[in-house]
């Protein structure tokens, strides 16, 4: 019997309308368009509108996953979802909520909380799930409404987040050529104060305190070990997979600060046109950055099936991971 590889089949991804850009948020906090976009990059990004939840963001970006990868829902005996900013408190999983409104009933749905690496935990969750033949094929979602979430009077956080979401349909193929070839992951849970969200049962909301959790980040200590963890990160899954960054077609990082990485490519060595970069428009999306990223590449025609990919995503957990992945898709084009 020939070997089983997991292989990314399609790429799907939904970013809400409503705009919030640097100029808007130069009303709201003690901020400035310059300072954002040389400290970070960005110059906008997408807010959900007042009746959608992550759950309504996957949904549509799973939906166009699913359609390009010419299956239909019943074919997915898989969800897993990825976020930082779901539609409830611990339960449900997004991913069950997600599975409910697309009519997936009695399969497995969970989520993978990983924060922004949150995708690179489902891929890496996925691939074992096909390669040891328990599922055919996976739908993974990373999605985000961390606005719900934002302290707007944060300067720190508030200009840095933003909305959306994106989806992967991760199938069975005896083909190597276009399977995902590795996959990292990683916590030290002993950082956990530099980044997480108020509200749970070690920090509970009482009466007297902020009604909503928000979004607390030490910036930048977050922003050290992010270029620590992440180059070294890059560089071991390389390393073990006999590749060197010059055969990288594209680099797909998560998106949460321009400077962030520029540090990894550049100890990587990697040329401007490996890396894939959409921070400008979108800010950090969280969980669905590294799906929306591989989207807009997909979109503009430049990722074709066979394309090494190389995924890369650093966040609350602390938590980190990377991937190697030929991309699988020629469907839908
Ligand atoms: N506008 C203007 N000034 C600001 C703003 C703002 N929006 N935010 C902070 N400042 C000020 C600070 O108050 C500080 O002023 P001070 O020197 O008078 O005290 C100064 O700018 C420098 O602050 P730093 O925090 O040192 O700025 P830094 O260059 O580190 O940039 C940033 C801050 C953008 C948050 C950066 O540290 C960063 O991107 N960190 C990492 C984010 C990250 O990777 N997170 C992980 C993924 S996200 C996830 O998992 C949920």
């Amino acid at each position: 019997m020939s070997k089983i590889y997991a292989s990314m089949l399609s790429i799907g991804a939904y970013s809400p309308e409503r705009r919030l850009t640097n100029v808007d948020l130069e009303k709201m906090v003690d901020t400035s368009d310059e300072w954002i976009v040389k400290r970070t990059g960005i110059k906008e990004r997408r807010i959900a509108a007042d009746d959608q939840a992550a759950s309504d963001l996957g949904v549509l970006a799973a939906r166009q996953a699913i359609e390009r990868a010419n299956l239909a829902i019943g074919d997915i005996d898989l969800i897993i979802a990825a976020t930082l900013s779901g539609d409830f408190l611990f339960m449900p999983s997004t991913a069950a909520v997600i599975a409910g409104k697309l009519g997936a009933i009695n399969i497995p749905a969970f989520d993978a909380l990983a924060a922004c690496s949150g995708f690179i935990y489902a891929l890496a969750t996925a691939k074992a799930y096909i390669e040891s033949g328990m599922a055919s094929n996976v739908l993974i979602a990373g999605a985000e409404a961390s606005s719900r979430f934002m302290d707007y009077s944060d300067r720190s956080v508030c200009v840095l987040f933003g909305d959306g979401a994106g989806a992967a349909v991760i199938g069975a193929t005896d083909d190597p050529s276009a399977a995902i070839i590795d996959t990292k992951i990683a916590s030290d849970g002993t950082q956990w104060d530099n980044l997480y969200i108020d509200g749970g049962g070690k920090n509970p909301i009482r009466e007297g305190k902020p009604y909503r959790p928000f979004i607390r980040m030490k910036g930048n200590e977050t922003f050290k070990l992010a270029v620590r963890a992440l180059s070294s990160d890059v560089a071991e899954i390389l390393a073990r997979n006999n590749l060197k960054a010059s055969q990288i077609k594209h680099f797909i990082p998560h998106q949460a600060n321009l400077r962030i990485i520029k540090a990894v490519s550049e100890t990587l060595g990697l040329s401007e046109e490996q890396v894939v970069l959409t921070i400008e428009r979108y800010g950090n999306t969280g969980a669905a950055s590294i799906p929306m990223a591989i989207n807009d590449l997909y979109e503009s025609g430049k990722l074709n099936k066979g394309d090494l990919m190389l995924l890369d995503a650093f966040g609350g957990g602390l938590a980190w991971g990377s991937a190697l992945a030929r991309f699988g898709g020629d469907a839908g084009r």
